[in-house]
């Protein structure tokens, strides 16, 4: 076999077999394909798009380029995964949850992508904590408290890093089969058995439209279901941040704040309750997921999520008091300014990129690669779509390293959020469910 043979067939709309798709994905891996090669497949991929069959055995293939995981544990291994969000901070509740309920959750996790926030972020924000962890030392964690949120190892799909690197810069990112193939063979690679997608829809996400986020939905759960992992998807409102924390250690107080307080009346927590509901259902935890999602709650609300998500702190290397002592072991920022509304007015709308740009402007995320967060920095506060603002009212509160930043944080959020005469529409919380 060889790259231009495979390239010339996705050229011309001939199907690729299993074996020519493994061979490219090894060949990727090892770098006997070519960054050319590589680009002009991607391209292909994009113009072309790939049938249903080609996609999962892309997605196979890509999986089984690195380390494939397996697990001799008393559950089925689940996960939950999600397209990308502001102020999604769903699976560090999810996944204590989860286990405190008896799942097992081997969650390898990512990093902050454009405006959106990552889930190791969010962790490493809590001193001392190291998601880079050795396979063994995963195992070890898993076997103590039933779940773990890592980093995925080099070995972990190699065929994926190197190809997301060409898309990056040939204008391909956006290949439904491409992004499907690349967020399936990481978490397939983790060995799950079941797996529930958040996909997001709407201005803070990557999919504006209902028809693109459909689109998704569809190839990652035939994909997904294709190579032998249970999986469904809910498609749900990403125009506003998902709770009123923004920023890594902010976005940890508000799951502190969840896990802690007893108070789970709130969009995260019932977006975590249903995602958690169908995964309790897929993976045969429970047979109802209305009900499986009161379970869920109930984790939430009664400590024990709480327990679970302290003991894997501890067990990566966090403050042993986290749950008692979270407020005073997370880093603040020098600069807590508030903004207030300038007039009376509902809250209409909101630009969730933008904000979720403000947040990496401000230092929570990067402009480029290789470059250091700033965990303490983000909002808190945030308003919520239909609000109600006097003149004078909290909009939001910043949290800045200067007040430079915080000027400019300022200039963003006036800008991104948008205040109406009349009531809006409440926005709906789950626009649909996609399954096989
Ligand atoms: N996340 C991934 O892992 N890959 C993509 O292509 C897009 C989002």
């Amino acid at each position: 076999m060889d790259a231009r043979r495979i390239i010339e067939k996705l050229r011309d709309r001939n199907t690729l077999s299993p074996d020519e798709l493994t061979w490219f994905a090894h060949g990727l891996a090892s770098g006997v394909v070519t960054d050319a090669q590589a680009g002009a497949f991607a391209m292909a991929a994009l113009l072309n798009g790939m049938s249903d069959p080609e996609r999962v055995g892309l997605t196979l293939a890509m999986r089984d380029s690195g380390r494939v995981m397996t697990w001799d544990a008393p559950a089925p291994a689940i996960d939950k995964h999600s397209t990308g969000g502001i102020g999604d901070c769903v699976s560090l509740l999810l996944a204590p949850a989860l286990a405190a309920l008896g799942g097992f959750v081997p969650m390898v996790s990512g990093r902050g992508l454009g405006h959106t926030g990552g889930t190791l972020d969010k962790l490493e924000a809590i001193p001392g904590l190291k998601t880079e962890v050795s396979e063994d030392r995963f195992r070890e964690i898993m076997a103590q408290t039933g779940f773990a949120i890592v980093s995925a190892t080099g070995a972990i799909a190699p065929a994926d890093k190197r190809l997301y690197a060409i898309r990056d810069v040939t204008g391909t990112v956006e290949s439904i089969d491409l992004i499907t193939a690349s967020i399936l063979s990481k978490k397939l690679a983790a060995g799950l058995e079941g797996l529930v997608l958040d996909v997001k829809c709407g201005s803070g996400a990557f999919m504006h439209t209902r028809e693109e986020a459909r689109a998704l939905a569809q190839s990652l759960v035939t994909t997904a279901n294709g190579a032998g992992c249970k999986t469904s998807a809910l498609i749900t409102d990403m125009n506003q941040p998902l709770c009123p924390w923004m920023g890594n250690a902010l976005e940890i107080m508000a799951v502190m704040s969840a896990m802690t307080s007893g108070e789970v009346d709130n969009i995260l927590c019932d977006l975590t309750c249903a995602l958690g509901g169908e995964l309790m259902v897929l993976s045969g935890m429970a047979e109802d997921a209305d009900h499986a999602a009161d379970a869920v709650r109930a984790t939430l609300q009664d400590g024990s999520a709480a327990e679970r998500f302290g003991d894997m702190i501890r067990a990566m290397g966090g403050p042993r008091d986290f749950v008692d002592h979270w407020r005073d072991r997370l880093p603040s920022a020098p600069v807590v300014r508030d903004v207030v509304a300038k007039d009376a007015g509902f809250v209409a709308q909101m630009d969730g990129h933008a904000l979720g740009m403000a947040v990496v402007h401000l230092g929570g995320g990067r402009l480029k690669g290789g470059d250091t967060l700033d965990p303490a920095v983000g909002f808190s506060n945030f308003s919520m779509v239909g609000d109600h603002l006097g003149s004078g009212d909290l909009v939001a509160t910043i949290h800045a390293r200067s007040d430079a930043d915080a000027d400019r944080a300022e200039a963003a959020v006036r800008a991104a959020v948008i205040l109406g005469e009349t009531q809006p529409d409440a926005l709906p919380l789950v626009y649909e469910k996609v399954t096989l």
